[in-house]
């Protein structure tokens, strides 16, 4: 690891927003929290406060309930011609490309992540999404039904379905990748036809209310997106509570998503969960061993740690554990941590101090239960939330580093014998969100993918996203998938119609 020096200079329009106190998006119009209260934004590479914005609580989520209400039932979102609401969100996706420098910077001052991947990665992913989805606003087909009674054997029907909207929609997002989650989450309810209030995370708020400008420069109805900015046990809890919204769709912790379950069954409104995970990466001895070792450092390393999905437990074929081992661990010294709007970054901190100190307490419980570190263990530097890439060995399953989401750039490292035992190995998790293969084996592999209790399997990849393939949870990862159709079907309702001609 090595520090890096030059920080890129803020774009001044990026410098201008920070400057100007953040307000909720409530009915098309940006207002500043009923009790006047704001919160500060800190940047996590250094903890200095980069901006304020509103702190929302249960009665501007009442205010933006009412709106998106509002919006649903007088239109004209989801009355709309569908290809007219294809076209706002194409648009959507245009104007995030054309902002996507600012974008960027926004989100690496926000969350920490280098600035060169929150432009490749988290900006061009999330227009992508809204292209995606305004692709499906004119294919949401009902059927026809063919249908006939037993005592009516003369009677004839017409029977079809009709795919609407749900109705008003809550959302709630985490931090680790802001923009991405927000178009995750908004571009296939409102292709829906959907109306929503979304709750961003309070550790990085900026990149949604800039999409919310986008939003209304993009010329969305008013009250279609409604953006409360605020507290998860303040806003959050008020809108997963409220009676008047018809599903809430969840990302964040499995802890915080079984709270959700409870609030939402009061009224038994929908709810879709994407929650935590433990990965399993299995690496057997036929692979390809350059691809496979560096795959391995970046399941883990990607976003410092901070993925649901990261490949968490590295599980290698006892043969060759030392060389990939020592591998991974040369990748983890190479990776340059710095703050990520600094050139060079490849790395930057954790996303708030709390992270920081999770993550650090997970590594001292490992290493008190008897785990060494190849490389990394400890904080880096005296300020900001740096952790430095830790791969741990001499770990077993029944250890906390093993068993619990650390979320942060700390992976378990297990040797195993062979493919009989490793399934049962790798499912030995209350999660089930992802998993990692790497063999030249295609049988191994595909009988190895068949095996696994995870939603979303990679072989000789790992971290592949596109917006048309499901993503989501077998167990305690979660409810529902987001992205593709069955993203679509989240938002949807089916309504039978039958008529006796
Ligand atoms: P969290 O689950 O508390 O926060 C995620 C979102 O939920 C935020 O918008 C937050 O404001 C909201 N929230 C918090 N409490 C709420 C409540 N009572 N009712 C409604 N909404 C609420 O996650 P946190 O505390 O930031 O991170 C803790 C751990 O959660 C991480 O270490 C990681 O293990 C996991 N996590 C998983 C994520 C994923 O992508 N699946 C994302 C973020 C965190
Ligand atoms: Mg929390």
């Amino acid at each position: 690891m090595c520090a890096v020096a030059t920080e890129a200079v803020i774009d001044s329009r990026v410098q201008q927003f920070l400057n100007t106190p953040g307000k909720l998006l409530i009915d098309g119009r940006w207002v500043h929290a009923a009790s006047g209260q704001t919160f500060a934004v800190l940047n996590p590479a250094d903890g200095s406060t980069l901006a304020h914005v509103a702190a929302g609580e249960k009665e501007d989520i009442d205010r933006a309930v009412r709106a998106a209400r509002d919006a649903f039932e007088r239109g004209p979102w989801h009355t709309m011609q569908p290809a007219v609401r294809a076209k706002l969100l194409w648009r959507l996706a245009d104007l995030i490309d054309e902002h996507a420098d600012e974008l960027a910077q926004l989100e690496s001052l926000d969350n920490g992540k280098p600035l060169s991947i929150a432009k490749i990665a988290d900006v061009s992913l999330a227009s992508e999404q809204f292209r995606y989805y305004a692709g499906w606003t004119t294919k949401i087909l009902g059927d026809t039904i063919p249908i006939g009674v037993p005592f009516l054997p003369d009677a004839q029907f017409h029977a079809f379905s009709l795919r609407e909207p749900i109705g008003v929609v809550g959302q709630i997002i985490p931090w680790n990748f802001p923009l991405l989650m927000a178009a995750w989450k908004l571009a296939p309810a409102l292709a829906a036809g959907c109306t929503v209030v979304l709750k961003p995370a309070e550790q990085t708020p900026l990149s949604a209310l800039r999409l919310g400008e986008l939003i209304c420069e993009a010329g969305f109805p008013n009250g279609a997106v409604n953006i409360v900015t605020g507290f998860g046990e303040t806003a959050g809890a008020a809108l997963s509570a409220h009676p008047g919204i018809d599903k809430i769709a969840f990302t964040g912790s499995t802890e915080v998503g079984k709270l959700i379950v409870q609030a939402a069954a009061k009224d038994l409104k929908k709810v879709t969960l994407e929650l935590g995970g433990k990965s399993p990466n299995v690496v057997f001895a036929d692979a390809d061993m350059a691809s496979a070792i560096g795959g391995a450092a970046s399941a883990i390393f990607f976003n410092h740690g901070q993925c649901c999905c990261a490949g968490s437990r590295l599980y290698i074929e006892q043969s060759i554990f030392d060389r990939v081992i020592e591998g991974v661990a040369d990748e983890a010294k190479k990776i340059k941590i710095g703050p990520g709007m600094a050139a060079g970054t490849q790395m930057g901190p954790l996303v708030s101090d709390e992270q920081l100190a999770r993550v650090t307490g997970y590594i001292e419980a490992g290493f008190a239960e008897g785990a060494e570190a190849v490389c990394g263990g400890k904080r880096h530097g005296a300020k900001g939330y740096f952790v430095e890439p830790t791969v741990l060995i001499k770990t077993n399953a029944k250890m906390k580093v093993v068993q619990e989401e650390i979320f942060g750039p700390v992976v378990t490292a297990m040797p195993f014998k062979d493919l009989d035992e490793i399934a049962a190995v790798a499912n030995d998790t209350v999660y089930g969100l992802a998993a990692g293969i790497w063999t030249q084996d295609i049988s191994k592999a595909h009988r190895l993918a068949k095996q696994l209790r995870a939603g979303t399997v990679w072989v000789n990849c790992y971290n592949v996203f596109d917006a048309a393939m499901p993503f989501g949870g077998y167990k305690q990862s979660g409810w529902g998938r987001e992205m593709g159709f069955q993203a679509l079907n989240n938002y949807l309702e089916t309504k039978s119609v039958c008529v006796q001609l």
